[in-house]
């Protein structure tokens, strides 16, 4: 593994950079964020003919968690449909089941009628039993079968060593190359008018009608909707943070003999789960795993959960080759575990959110993508209701009471020592948080061994950061909030 993260869709595609945003300018629909979200509500706004704008904060578009996915394009919920039934119930768990199948949908028809090259299949997932033993497949096998959904018992997943079963099939699921796709998209969206703006990150949301972005240069869009399409929904307000838990997860690329592994998706039952799926690079076939979650900025093992990916991989896969690539990146779980998209609580008509991907952001960004244009053009969207930002849910109180307490024990950090005694014992390359008094500061060594220094309190709502020793990052482990090694956000 070599010591550099990198994702395996990785590429310099000077088409997802742009000018920054200049001057004060005037749009119909700003979207913020260029991630799968923002781009694809982009995209179906600017075909209707709205003037559209996208800001973005990084130097190039679909470069958050976007080009961290594996892209399984997947109708089967992360949560299992006997857990989502449990707390909306069932017509809400069926309905959402139909949501993301409208999703995988309407990305194949976006491939189909555009023409877009990004190796887009549909391909069978697959349900089995991690180390946990076979009883979470039936007690799933028990609500598919209860709520009318498709699928299929068979007895092992078809992998060349380690099978285990009984499994579940459920057809119709895809995949594809996410940063293929949205490279067209970006293109797209420019030939039908729209807009797009990189380096230029939105620090404040003025609310009424028109309503107004303002950037941390100082410039500004008027526009008479905002869509904020970030991942974790900056100034949306704080009732929508209390409702959103941050998650690191990781993954890893493998070089795999052609043909080597069936194709598929497959997902394990333990807790944190496995995910597994191939991808073709140029001339190379890869299988990509991922899994080894934790709360953002509670771990700082992140090389011992690579490594427990490669174990774990190596136990079904044997002939797999060399790790090529290995990364992580965040995904922001519900108590319900799907996404919260539409109008953004607490604000009048024309500020939208899509947020809470929980780990099925392909599909959760692309359907929010068709809900919020809905809303946007005047129409109704079938899922309006079901992903309200606002719902109210008494059956997910027990989680959100667990995840709120989990958040409240991150403030105790406040009391603790220093990590180190003092810089010197910070080995290049590396950080660490450091008391001073009364007051706490995150300290990076470079890898010429200069210290940079800054406070360790995030300016989100004042928790204390904490070092990503794999990807050189400080990390909030209250929302999620996430800092370069010289503390940029
Ligand atoms: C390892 C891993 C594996 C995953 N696997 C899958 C999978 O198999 N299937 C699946 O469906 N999902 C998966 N996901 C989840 C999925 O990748 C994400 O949910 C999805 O990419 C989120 O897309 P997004 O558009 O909402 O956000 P992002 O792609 O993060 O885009 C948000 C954008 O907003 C910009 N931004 C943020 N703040 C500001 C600001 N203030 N001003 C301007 N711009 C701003 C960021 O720069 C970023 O470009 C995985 C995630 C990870 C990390
Ligand atoms: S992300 Fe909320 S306090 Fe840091």
């Amino acid at each position: 593994m070599t010591n550099t993260t990198s994702s395996v869709w990785s590429t310099d595609d000077p088409v997802r950079a742009a000018a920054p945003l200049a001057g004060k300018t005037r749009y119909e629909v700003c979207v913020i964020g260029g991630g799968i979200a923002g781009l694809t509500t982009a995209y179906l706004l600017a075909s209707e003919g709205k003037s559209v704008v996208v800001l973005d904060a990084k130097p190039a578009v679909a470069g958050g968690e976007t080009e961290y996915t594996t892209a399984h394009l997947a109708w089967v919920l992360d949560d299992r449909f006997a857990r989502v039934a449990s707390i909306r119930g069932d017509e809400a768990a069926k309905l959402a089941a139909k949501s993301h199948r409208s999703a995988i949908d309407l990305i194949e028809e976006i491939v189909r009628r555009e023409g877009i090259a990004c190796d887009f299949k549909r391909l069978d997932g697959y349900l089995f039993p991690g180390s946990d033993g076979p009883e979470a497949v039936r007690e799933e096998m028990l609500a598919l079968t209860r709520l009318g959904l498709m699928f299929e018992r068979v007895d092992r997943v078809p992998f060349p060593a380690g099978a285990v079963g009984p499994a579940l099939r459920f057809r119709d699921n895809g995949q594809f190359h996410p940063l293929k796709y949205l490279g067209d998209i970006v293109g797209l969206i420019r030939k039908k008018g729209g807009v797009i703006h990189t380096d230029t990150q939105v620090v404040k949301m003025e609310n009424g009608s028109p309503c107004v972005a303002h950037t941390k240069s100082g410039h500004t869009v008027t526009a008479d909707a905002i869509v904020i399409a970030t991942g974790s929904p900056f100034d949306a307000g704080l009732t929508l943070h209390f409702k959103l838990a941050a998650y690191n997860t990781y993954a890893i690329a493998l070089e795999v003999p052609p043909g080597y592994v069936p194709p598929g998706l497959f997902w394990d039952t333990e807790d944190p789960y496995h995910y597994v799926r191939t991808a073709h690079g140029t001339g190379t076939e890869y299988l990509i795993v991922g899994g080894e979650d934790h709360k953002t900025g509670q771990a700082q093992d992140q090389k011992e959960r690579w490594a427990a990916l490669e174990a774990w991989t190596r136990a079904s896969f044997p002939d797999a080759g060399p790790v090529r690539h290995h990364w992580s990146g965040q995904v922001f779980e519900t108590p319900d575990g799907l996404g919260r998209i539409g109008l953004a609580p607490g604000w009048r008509d024309n500020l939208y959110v899509i947020t809470g991907d929980s780990g099925t952001g392909m599909t959760h960004g692309t359907l929010g993508a068709r809900l919020v244009a809905d809303l946007i053009l005047g129409r109704t969207n079938p899922f309006a209701g079901l992903y309200s930002p606002s719902r109210w849910m008494p059956g997910a109180l027990k989680t959100l009471i667990e995840e709120n307490a989990n958040l409240a024990a991150q403030y105790t950090d406040w009391l603790t020592g220093s990590e180190v005694a003092s810089a010197a014992d910070i080995p290049k390359g590396h950080g660490a948080v450091v008391r001073d008094g009364l007051s706490k500061t995150a300290v990076y060594k470079d890898d010429k061994g200069q210290v940079h220094e800054m406070t360790a309190v995030c300016p989100h709502l004042g928790g204390i950061v904490q070092w990503n020793h794999g990807e050189k990052t400080w990390d909030c482990p209250c929302h999620g909030s996430r800092f370069s090694c010289t503390g940029e956000v």
